[in-house]
């Protein structure tokens, strides 16, 4: 028999639908999303944020109506941010035992026992002046924040949460959480956290989202997006310091990192595709350039590849009501 050229033809492989997705390597399903929600205090509406379509603020008195709802729909797990009308200069509302923080892990915990309720623990948006600690002068005093963190994250689990996720990038936090969790009698509360979070551009839509009231910016505290290294460095010091599971945000723009961590931890590991993601791809479908079906699973597939478990987006809902993945 003569050989022909060429001899390798992948193309066999993707001849049919069946082969194609005989072959396929990953595949993501509703059990690895997390849904990022966003509630209000003291209003009774639903809000569309502009910069985000389709995602709304939830008033509070509708969050347990909404998680309801995600556990029909198949959601399994969800973020909690909070929308805060009491806000002050350290963010003091997130450890008041009925504030925002705990009242949201409250009504979430009881709608649905069974969803996994992930606390965001931050202060921006409960500090006036919007960043993520206790401000001296133009900087967030590190240690001065990790006494509050400490303080949310058990006023959070006492409320319910079954995961805390600090995302205020302080020195130490997952440390100080861990501590205070475990002096608190809450030793079973587990710490998701954003270990490798980057200074990024694309959080841009949250701001809105979140009515964070910051000038400036986080360069001080979250990372610098150019450096690889650093980024593997920052999640295994979160891991040394009592993780039980690690996080890259933003993810599409990162996916070498997600990868790089994957090979260097043994933890699981999450990966948040973030409101500038999320708002790129809506906008962009809306203006006829791409497709949302398409796109919106492609990235969060290419997450998956890269080597997330666990993968944070804005998509989730509609993965799950839009005849599945
Ligand atoms: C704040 C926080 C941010 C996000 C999650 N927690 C914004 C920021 O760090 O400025 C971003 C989420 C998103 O953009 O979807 N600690
Ligand atoms: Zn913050």
């Amino acid at each position: 028999m003569s050989s022909q050229f060429p001899a390798a033809r992948p193309r066999r492989l993707r001849k049919s639908s069946s082969l194609r997705t005989l072959f396929q390597e990953v595949e993501f399903n509703l059990d690895d999303l997390v849904l990022p929600i966003f509630v209000e205090e003291d209003v009774t509406g639903f809000a569309e944020i502009k910069s985000m379509p389709g995602v709304f603020r939830i008033p509070e008195p509708k969050l347990a109506g909404e998680v309801e709802r995600y556990a029909r729909a198949g959601i399994r797990a969800i973020m909690t941010f909070g929308i805060s009308h009491n806000k002050d200069d350290a963010g003091s509302d997130t450890w008041n035992e009925d504030g925002l923080v705990a009242r949201v892990a409250r009504i979430c915990k009881d709608a649905v026992p069974d969803m996994v309720v992930m606390s965001d623990t931050c202060f921006c948006e409960y500090t006036d002046h919007g960043h993520c600690g206790v401000l001296h002068g133009h900087t967030v005093d590190n240690d001065a924040t990790l006494i509050n963190i400490g303080k949310q994250a058990v006023v959070a689990a006492q409320a319910g949460a079954d995961i805390i996720a600090p995302s205020a990038a302080m020195d130490g936090q997952v440390q100080a959480i861990r501590n205070a969790l475990d002096a608190a009698n809450h030793p079973e509360v587990a710490i998701m956290a954003y270990s490798t979070k980057f200074a990024s551009g694309l959080y841009g839509p949250f701001r809105e989202a979140g009515g964070s009231s910051l000038q400036g910016d986080r360069k001080t505290y979250q990372m610098n997006p150019m450096n690889r290294r650093e980024a593997i460095r920052e999640s295994l010091l979160d891991e040394a310091e009592g993780a039980d599971c690690l996080m890259v945000k933003p993810a599409g723009a990162y996916l070498d990192t997600i990868r790089d961590i994957r090979e260097a931890s043994r933890l699981p590991l999450g990966a948040y595709q973030v409101s500038g993601e999320y708002a790129m791809i809506k906008f962009a479908a809306a203006a006829g350039a791409i497709d949302e079906h398409r796109v919106s699973r492609e990235t969060v597939g290419a997450i998956k590849r890269a080597g997330a478990d666990l993968i944070f987006t804005y998509f989730a809902m509609d993965f799950a009501s839009d005849g599945g993945i």
